[in-house]
Order: C-alpha cells, then sequence, then structure tokens
C-alpha cells in the first residue's frame, strides 16, 4: 500500500471532494502538442483521482470538467472536448459498474451536444443504485447559473403560493441547488497553480478548505490526492467559532 494512504487518518476524510481540473492546455503546450492532448492526458487522472477517491473512503467526487465560459472557447477544442467526454463515459462505464461508482452530473445539460446528452443519460441511469462513491461531473456548469435557478425556481413557488417569502432560508435554498442530494464539499482543489474559484460551487464552498497546487491537471497522480486529503487533515476547521472551543470539543 501507498506511504502516503497509509498516512491518512481513515476516520477524517472529506466525505465530498470536489476538483477543479486546470492546466491541460499547458501541459500540451510545455511538450510541443496541440490543447487537445493535453485534454486526453486528464482522463487518466480523471481515473486516478476516482480510484484514489474510493481507496481512501471519499463518498462524494465532483469534478469541474466544463464550464458555462468554456463554450467561448475556439469551436474545434469544445467540438474535442465534447468527443472525449462521450469516449469516456462510453469507455468508464463498466469500470463505473465494477467499482459501484453512481454517476451524476450538474450544469445546464440540455445545451450540450445530443450525443454527449445520450451517453451520458444513459450512464447515469446504469449507474444509479451505486453505493460507494457518488462521481458528479460539472459539465456547462457554472454557479451563478446554477445560483438564478434556484432563484427563479422559488420564486416561481413563491407565486404558486407552494412556498411563502418568509419559508425561504439557507436550507430552502440550498434544496433548489443542483447540489441539493449531497453535502457541501469538505475540500476544493485546484491544479495548475492559478488561485481563482471560476465561477464554481461558490455557495457550496463557503466552508470549503482550499488545496492549490502548481501541477497541471495531467501530472495529477493518485499520491498527488493522498497528500491534497493529509493536508486537509492537519487543518483547524473552526466555522466561525475560536481555537479553543474546537479543541475542547475534540477532547469532550
Ligand atoms: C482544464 O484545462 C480543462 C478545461 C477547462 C476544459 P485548460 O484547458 O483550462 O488548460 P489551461 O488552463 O489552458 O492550461
Ligand atoms: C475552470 O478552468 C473550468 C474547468 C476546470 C472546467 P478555466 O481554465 O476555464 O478557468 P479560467 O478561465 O482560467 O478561470
Ligand atoms: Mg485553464
Amino acid at each position: 500500500m501507498s506511504e502516503l494512504l497509509n498516512q491518512i487518518q481513515k476516520d477524517r476524510v472529506p466525505i465530498h471532494v470536489a476538483i477543479i481540473m486546470d492546466g491541460n492546455g499547458r501541459w500540451a503546450k510545455k511538450r510541443g502538442l496541440d490543447r487537445i492532448e493535453g485534454h486526453k492526458a486528464g482522463v487518466e487522472s480523471v481515473r486516478n483521482a476516482v480510484k484514489a477517491s474510493v481507496e481512501c473512503g471519499v463518498q462524494y467526487l465532483t469534478l469541474y470538467a466544463f464550464s458555462i465560459e468554456n463554450w467561448k472557447r475556439p469551436k474545434n477544442e469544445v467540438d474535442a472536448l465534447m468527443e472525449l467526454l462521450v469516449l469516456a463515459i462510453e469507455q468508464e462505464a463498466p469500470e463505473l459498474m465494477k467499482n459501484n461508482i453512481r454517476l451524476n452530473a450538474i450544469g445546464n445539460i440540455s445545451s450540450l451536444p445530443e450525443k454527449c446528452q445520450t451517453s451520458l443519460l444513459q450512464s447515469l441511469r446504469t449507474t444509479k443504485n451505486n453505493t460507494q462513491l457518488v462521481l458528479t461531473l460539472a459539465l456547462s456548469y457554472s454557479s451563478k447559473w446554477e445560483i438564478v435557478n434556484a432563484c427563479k425556481s422559488i420564486a416561481q413557488k413563491v407565486k404558486e403560493g407552494r412556498l411563502t417569502i418568509e419559508d425561504i432560508n439557507e436550507e430552502i435554498f440550498q434544496q433548489h441547488l443542483a447540489t441539493s442530494q449531497m453535502p457541501d464539499p469538505e475540500l476544493i482543489i485546484r491544479t495548475s497553480g492559478e488561485l481563482r474559484m471560476s465561477n464554481f460551487l461558490l455557495w457550496q464552498a463557503a466552508y470549503a478548505e482550499l488545496y492549490f497546487t502548481p501541477l497541471y491537471w495531467p501530472d495529477f497522480t493518485k499520491e498527488e490526492f493522498y497528500k491534497a486529503i493529509i493536508d486537509f487533515q492537519k487543518r483547524e476547521r473552526r466555522f466561525g467559532k475560536t481555537s479553543e472551543q474546537i479543541q475542547k470539543e475534540i477532547n469532550k
């Protein structure tokens, strides 16, 4: 077993880890390759992150695969990414079943090409009873889009008399987000050295621990995933309280 995996305290593993998988283009450029080759290489890192999650007992893994803003990229890159998505979903389906992994998707799924939607829906359906890990792909996702949608559905309910303004609170709001069925991420990882959220899980990240690494996504191995978990376990999560209060709670 890996040395690093052994260092992870099994009873303090984050329930939900989310990753901003960034740096595919720069990884390729550094090698004199086309950006698409970076995206292809990134698929292997996705496999590794999924395996590492299962091995250390993470229950929810959310991967930022394509943002709404990414539609602004050159058409050939967008097309290649969509093709890669179909290929990866279809190729990985047996592996998801074998490892008891449930696929989930958040984002404006109806904006994806027909072919992507079909293979995605197929995989969502076949894996829906799996229980080891919920693997969520954020596809054509942006946090502001999600928050605006939540506001719209709440407003609609108020209009129809199914909800009053007084009913609206943080919990009700949360229930109208695409992530309503999962706990908030406890750890958010971003690769490639960029120190920003890029419109990812803004509401849900309110108390997440952030972990940044300069490595490009295709270089992010299982060992790197374990390092992030170990780093997370060294942090004191205070949620607004004092360190003394937290220590008292731990020693209880
Ligand atoms: C992340 O890598 C993948 C997507 C956003 C789809 P990038 O393609 O953003 O790579 P860089 O940031 O240009 O290196
Ligand atoms: C964020 O990466 C989106 C994904 C990883 C899918 P970007 O590369 O699009 O982010 P910015 O544009 O550098 O903020
Ligand atoms: Mg990028």
